[in-house]
């Protein structure tokens, strides 16, 4: 298999969605968790990756974080996840019964969260990363709160299409999220998935979008770039090069009404100090729009 072309959850970029479901697992165990995940440590452990990720034993204990990389990893992904569970609990009390996350990765929102009741959530991801999740998360019996379709696709590829095979209804509003996604998608790829979600939006839709307005920035981070290869990630060779548009001109122009927030924003909004990896945390912007 090519893990440029497609990965499972040990391999390429998969193992970011390991790294961060081990972040949420870390957040979870704090007594004062911003949010709970009680399925990430047990993905975690089922995954079995090769260099040792915390709480990959599996013992169910609370392994240190004494390493800064992991430390400044969950410090970081507790607060996003928080962030993005709050959006969706926002968009429901709005009234919007149709959600779709992109790249999904490990995380169980339509498990975890409360959803309004008739509420239908796709998930969008590789098609080893959602069977390795969907037979975890069975045999621990967990249940989704929700009419919970995943959708095998690679988000290069023509995945709108797909959706709509699945079932998503184009006339009702829909709460999309892309969390720990774009720096992976080549530009081209990137300003197709921002057309292909506004085609698909009927009016009141809402979009919630991590960016990073300089991903070379991200590849070059020392810490991230000397210790994330013990842990099998390659960080450099994951962002495909090339000039991007910024983000915001690319939604302003479809449409979008836009609200930023800042991770040091958050971080205080939430009592939090600003995470670690501050070169890197100080320039991620949380972006939500709005379809009028
Ligand atoms: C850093 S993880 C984030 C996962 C999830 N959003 C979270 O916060 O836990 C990146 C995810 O993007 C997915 N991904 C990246 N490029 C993709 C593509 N072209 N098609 C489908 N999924 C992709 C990976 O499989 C992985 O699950």
């Amino acid at each position: 298999m090519s893990t440029d072309q497609q990965w499972d959850i040990v391999t390429g970029v998969g193992l970011t969605a390991l790294a961060v479901a081990a972040g949420r697992a870390a957040e979870s165990a704090r007594p004062d968790a911003l949010m709970t995940d009680p399925y990430a440590s047990r993905l975690v452990a089922a995954a079995r990756p090769a260099a040792p990720f915390p709480f990959s034993s599996g013992d169910g204990e609370t392994e240190p974080l004494d390493d800064e990389l992991w430390a400044s990893t969950a410090e970081y992904v507790g607060l996003r996840s928080r962030v993005f569970d709050d959006y969706f609990r926002s968009t429901g009390e709005d009234g919007i019964t149709q959600a779709v996350i992109l790249a999904s990765g490990l995380d169980t929102r339509p498990y975890r969260l409360d959803w309004p009741s008739g509420t239908v959530c796709f998930e969008l991801d590789q098609p080893a990363v959602l069977q390795f999740k969907a037979a975890t998360l069975k045999e621990e019996g967990a249940r989704p709160g929700c009419d919970h379709r995943p959708v095998p696709v690679d988000l290069r590829d023509d995945w709108g299409a797909v959706l709509q095979t699945a079932g998503l209804d184009v006339s009702r509003p829909t709460a999309w999220l892309a969390e720990g996604l774009l720096p992976y998608l080549p530009p081209a790829a990137e300003n197709r998935l921002f057309r292909e979600i506004s085609r698909l939006s009927a009016p009141g839709s809402r979009f919630a979008v991590e960016r990073m307005d300089d991903i070379a920035r991200l590849a070059a981070d020392p810490l991230l770039r000397d210790r994330s290869g013990e842990l099998g990630i390659d960080v450099a060779s994951l962002f495909p090069e090339g000039e991007r548009e910024p983000v915001e001109a690319q939604l302003e122009r479809l449409g979008w009404e836009l609200e930023n927030r800042s991770v040091p924003e958050t971080a205080a909004a939430l009592g939090r100090p600003q995470p670690g990896l501050q070169t890197l945390t100080e320039h991620i912007t949380h972006t939500f729009g709005r379809l009028p």
